[in-house]
């Protein structure tokens, strides 16, 4: 008889976004001619910049010759694309092209990266959260999990815990409440770190919408972070390619964990492991197209729709603002939490827009028990949806 890992039987039915692609598709199944704005999953509606395409193109037309050719490349990424990453993003931390993991998305790896960390450790999670997280831990069995509580008492920036916690993670800017951390509350996380010989799991995807210098970009800037924390960046939402599928993990070799003997060991070397047997490097095109990213012209075509989302987010932040809603986020991040009406649940309110305006959004119990009462909008949507939602929004609350 086979018996199955019972752990699954712990999670929710359904992934979140799944459970609203559902509601959804039913919606159009009912009302077919209804016209949809969808600012729930946080999918980019901008086209894929001309330089990236290009080298899309380029990369495909050598497979056509046996020296063009790719077959398997290196698990952990071309050279070429890990030089570019250190060059432009990280050489300023001394961190090294070995210590880059290239891969399919943060999802993947942030989901992943579980597995290397034995069932024993305490566990430390925001909530409201993004729902990998916890998902996959519960996945792998572990049971000590403490909710890092983020509401308005502490402005969605959870307290530093007064417990004992061993892998933390930390998402900034943050999704879903798009709030960030700036550099004096981001250090105490890391010297919590360091003190609790802990690892803090960055999630970074959101980075390219931090303005200026003030709030961190990377969490290396941190003076000791490289001995306690990895990072994890996507070329998801920084150059729209949530359909190409490329990201990174940043794993410093001076990170370790212990053996139950309190033997140290680099965390690095378990990875390299775990995606040696487990995955087979991303595309080559799509490695050639993310390096694309960073020349010259690609950079500017990337801000170009990075500015574009940013002012989606302005518009929703300030137009629900002056509309009398409190809001959260939507700067240096492209989610806007926005507080329900208080005769409403989160699932209520995702009803009403959907049913009455067609509106997607997210509601905020979907990201855990402390995200009820709020909404996530997203700014990936086109300027004119944005703009026709925040006006049918502020509609709904006159009926
Ligand atoms: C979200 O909407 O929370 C994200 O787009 C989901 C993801 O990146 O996987």
């Amino acid at each position: 008889m086979i018996t199955i890992n019972e752990n699954y039987l712990k999670l929710e039915q359904n992934y979140l976004f799944s459970k609203i692609g559902k509601k959804v598709e039913e919606f159009q199944l009912k009302y077919p001619s209804k016209n949809l704005i969808k600012l729930g999953i946080g999918d980019i509606t901008r086209p894929i910049p001309r330089t990236i395409l290009e080298a899309i193109h380029k990369a495909i037309d050598e497979q056509s010759s046996i020296s063009g050719l790719k077959g398997y490349g290196p698990e952990q990424g071309y050279g070429f694309l890990r030089k570019v990453i250190v060059k432009n993003e990280y050489s300023k931390f001394d961190i090294q092209e070995d210590e880059i993991f290239i891969s399919d998305g943060a999802k993947c790896d942030t989901g992943n990266i579980v597995e290397i960390f034995s069932k024993e450790n305490v566990v430390g999670i925001m909530n409201p959260v993004y729902p990998v997280y916890e998902d996959t831990n519960k996945m792998s069995g572990k049971e000590n999990i403490v909710y890092l509580i983020a509401n308005e008492n502490n402005e969605f920036k959870p307290d530093i815990p007064k417990e004992k916690i061993d892998i933390i993670y930390l998402c900034f800017p943050n999704n879903p409440t798009g709030t960030v951390l700036n550099r004096q509350e981001l250090t105490m996380w890391v010297e919590y770190a360091i003190k609790n010989k802990c690892i803090i799991l960055f999630d970074a995807a959101y980075e390219a919408f931090i303005e200026g210098d003030e709030i961190p970009h990377s969490i290396y800037e941190i003076d000791g972070a490289k001995q306690v924390a990895i990072e994890f960046k996507s070329f998801s939402k920084t150059a729209g390619f949530t359909g190409l599928r490329c990201s990174y993990t940043v794993i410093p070799k001076q990170v370790i964990g212990y053996t139950s003997e309190g033997i140290k060991i680099q965390i690095h070397n378990l990875w390299k492991r775990r995606q040696s047997t487990k995955f087979n490097g991303t595309p080559y095109i799509i490695q050639r197209a993310a390096e694309a990213v960073y020349t010259e012209q690609g950079q500017k075509e990337i801000k170009e729709n990075i500015e574009y989302y940013k002012e989606n987010a302005k518009i929703i932040r300030e137009g629900l603002i002056n509309k009398g809603y409190k809001v959260i986020g939507g700067k240096h991040a492209p989610y806007i939490w926005v507080k329900v009406p208080k005769k409403y649940t989160s699932w209520d309110f995702f009803d009403i827009l959907l049913e009455k305006y067609g509106i997607i959004g997210t509601p905020g119990v979907g990201f855990g028990e402390y995200g009820e009462g709020y909404f996530r909008l997203t700014a990936f949507g086109s300027r004119q949806d944005t703009i026709e939602a925040i006006k049918k929004i502020d509609e709904q609350e006159k009926v």
